[in-house]
């Protein structure tokens, strides 16, 4: 089944290009956010980001007029998910403030219209249940900057239904994303926990006296050929994020796997935390 008519909900870093990968592809999006600066600050950027493609001969004018035209942006969820087949919520990662968004999704989207949120961290039971049709909710995980990365992690929740999922499936698919199932709720999903997997080794090999973290960047750079290695990549997400992240697990599991690094720990409380303060393990230009 394909979604005529999707809605996103939140105009943030995640939902502004939520909505415009779709509106790339055809599909018609109404972006709501409570905040109307943030609606014209995601429709400037957008449009930056589709400038820049004409700029490089990557998109035509017209082409990239019709997309931005696609996106209809609104204060009001009524008219945004009214008449939606397809919900996409990003609004802040806040359980409170997801819930009560999934309550008025329900309230005002058609019966039968999926509710999918982006949330990096809360399983789809943790807001389904706020409202009556838990089993069209899913989880659908985008990753940041959404224009860029391919990727969509779509979770089964307990109580999502196989319809549910094949429309998370076909809606990914419409979007011009490559889309894999998770049949189980699990913290991370895949990718983070393969990320934070992958990174925590690097930071006992740093603890350890093993290596620098420079050289531990240059060997995954060029010997598992990531990108960025993972202290790059730390500088990158911001140092604060990756430690809460750990610190979150540490908490939660009890597990010394996710205890915090004392190296990264240090950076954090010196403030040093990555490209936005101008230093964390690497110096930046400001
Ligand atoms: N930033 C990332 O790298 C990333 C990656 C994957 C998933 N996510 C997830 O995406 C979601 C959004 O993250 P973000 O980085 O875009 O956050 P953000 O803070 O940039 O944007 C959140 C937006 O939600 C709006 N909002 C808040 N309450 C609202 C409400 N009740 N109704 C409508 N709009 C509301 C805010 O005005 C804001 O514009 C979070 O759940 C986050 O976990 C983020």
């Amino acid at each position: 089944m394909t979604a005529a008519r999707l809605a996103v909900v939140g105009a943030g870093s995640m939902g502004a290009q939520i909505a415009m990968q779709a509106a790339l592809h055809g599909v018609d999006v109404a972006l709501q956010d409570v905040n109307a600066e943030q609606l014209e600050r995601a429709t400037s950027s957008n449009r930056g980001h589709l400038e820049r493609r004409v700029e490089k001969g990557r998109m035509s004018r017209a082409d990239a007029d019709a997309s931005l035209a696609r996106v209809r942006t609104t204060n009001s969820l009524e008219e945004a998910a009214g008449d939606a087949d397809f919900v996409i919520e990003a609004v802040f990662e806040n359980l409170d403030v997801k819930r009560a968004t999934f309550t008025e999704l329900d309230r005002i989207a058609p019966k039968d219209a999926v509710l999918a949120s982006n949330s990096s961290t809360m399983g789809i039971s943790k807001l389904a249940g706020a409202t009556s049709r838990p089993d069209r909710c899913v989880n659908m995980h985008f990753f940041f900057p959404v224009l860029v990365m391919d990727l969509v992690e779509i979770v089964r929740g307990p109580e999502t239904s196989d319809e549910t999922v094949d429309r998370a499936l076909g809606m990914a698919r419409e979007m011009g994303r490559t889309a894999v199932v998770l049949n189980k709720e699990i913290d991370g999903f895949i990718v983070n926990r393969i990320l934070h997997a992958a990174s925590q080794e690097a930071y006992r090999l740093l603890d350890a006296g093993v290596a620098s973290y420079e050289d531990i960047d240059v060997a995954v750079e060029k010997g598992l050929n990531w990108p960025l290695g993972p202290f790059r990549l730390g500088d990158f997400s911001g140092l604060d994020v990756t430690y809460n992240a750990r610190l979150h697990m540490y908490r939660t599991t009890g597990d010394e796997r996710y205890r915090p690094s004392p190296q990264l720990e240090a950076k954090v409380k010196a403030g040093k935390l990555g490209r936005k303060t101008g230093e964390g393990w690497y110096i930046y230009e400001k």
